[in-house]
């Protein structure tokens, strides 16, 4: 097992020129938000918007020139494996996708520990999405190789929040003194539980809104309130979305469901229309994850709130900001 100490002891003492190998992210795992420190997210958001400025005046350029990523998919994705792709190679890096682990030596009883530890002889970096929680962690603790976590079963997609924040940031110019509602499946969703996380570090107040059966799991509702924010549990939009300066809307995660039929009474629980928008302030963010099933009308698509789309956008800037922090460039 390859402990956090050998990473470190794997930096290179010789540097190029333009290397910043010293700084605190270099070689590092994105494994879960709570690993970041306030500074840590500053300095991330900074570089983001660095990369935005670049990619609108140059569009691409070499900071990762030669530098290669592993895709390393077990779960199906379009936008977050797309960005880690568009961002890689808008910084002069290669990609190499394992979408389908059906087609690979996975389907072959190949374990996860071997899987990366024979990726990390060709790549410099790997993002892998799982089906399990703690996933990402246990194949950290196997590479050398900094590795993302995109999603790892119901427990976090760290990448996502940092995204959702950074689209809060640029939507509304702040964080704190917001009011951030929470819409659908808080149960499975693994993007609002490390967007509740990430968000806990600021001064909000936080409103669940979904069915019984999908409520924000304990633990997370626990963990929460001990950094003292404001935290109500509601089932019905209306009564909140008029106080709301974020509505985060999400899919009801129908692969995670044990008994179909549970999974039949709560679709379409929440479904955003334009007569809910009237609701909702002049000056707020509607967001989601996406992909949408039918939580938010397409008829909503043109209203100025609806940040969805811009959301995805801000995702390749960010994910641009951590693939350059983990390979030592900024
Ligand atoms: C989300 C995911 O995979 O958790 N998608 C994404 O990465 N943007 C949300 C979802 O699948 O509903």
């Amino acid at each position: 097992m390859t402990t956090t100490r050998e990473k470190e002891r794997t930096r290179s003492s010789h540097l190029p020129f333009g290397d910043q190998r010293d700084s605190p992210f270099y070689g590092r795992d994105i494994v879960s938000v709570r690993q970041f420190t306030d500074e840590d997210l500053r300095y991330i958001f900074d570089v983001a918007h660095e990369m935005r400025e670049m990619v609108s005046r140059i569009g691409a350029f070499d900071l990762l020139k030669g530098k290669l990523l592993a895709n390393l998919f077990y779960e199906p994705s379009t936008r977050t494996s797309a960005s880690f792709t568009a961002a890689m190679e808008r910084l002069g890096g290669s990609v190499i996708p394992i979408n389908e682990v059906k087609y690979s030596s996975v389907s072959k009883g190949e374990s996860l520990p071997d899987t990366v530890r024979s990726l990390e002889a060709y790549v410099d970096v790997i993002v892998l999405r799982h089906p399990e929680e703690g996933a990402t962690a246990l194949a950290a603790q196997y590479t050398k190789k900094p590795i993302i976590n995109a999603g790892d079963g119901v427990g976090e997609h760290p990448t996502q929040a940092l995204l959702d924040l950074f689209t809060i940031l640029e939507e509304l110019g702040e964080v704190d003194g917001l009011t951030v509602t929470l819409v659908g499946d808080l149960k499975y969703g693994r993007t609002v539980h490390s967007l509740a996380r990430l968000l806990s570090r600021y001064e909000v107040t936080l409103n669940y809104v979904s069915p019984d059966i999908l409520q924000m799991p304990d633990k997370i509702v626990t963990e929460i309130e001990e950094s003292g924010t404001p935290q109500a549990v509601h089932t019905d939009l209306e009564s909140v979305i008029g106080d709301s300066d974020v509505v985060y809307v999400t899919r009801v995660q129908k692969e995670r469901f044990e008994n179909p039929a549970d999974y039949e009474k709560v679709a379409g629980a929440y479904v955003i229309s334009p007569e809910t928008m009237k609701l909702a302030k002049e000056r707020m963010a509607l967001m989601h994850p996406l992909p949408r099933v039918n939580e938010i009308s397409i008829d909503v698509d043109d209203d100025p709130r609806a940040a969805y789309f811009r959301q995805m956008e801000y995702g390749m800037y960010v994910r641009m900001a951590l693939l350059a922090l983990v390979l030592g460039k900024a």
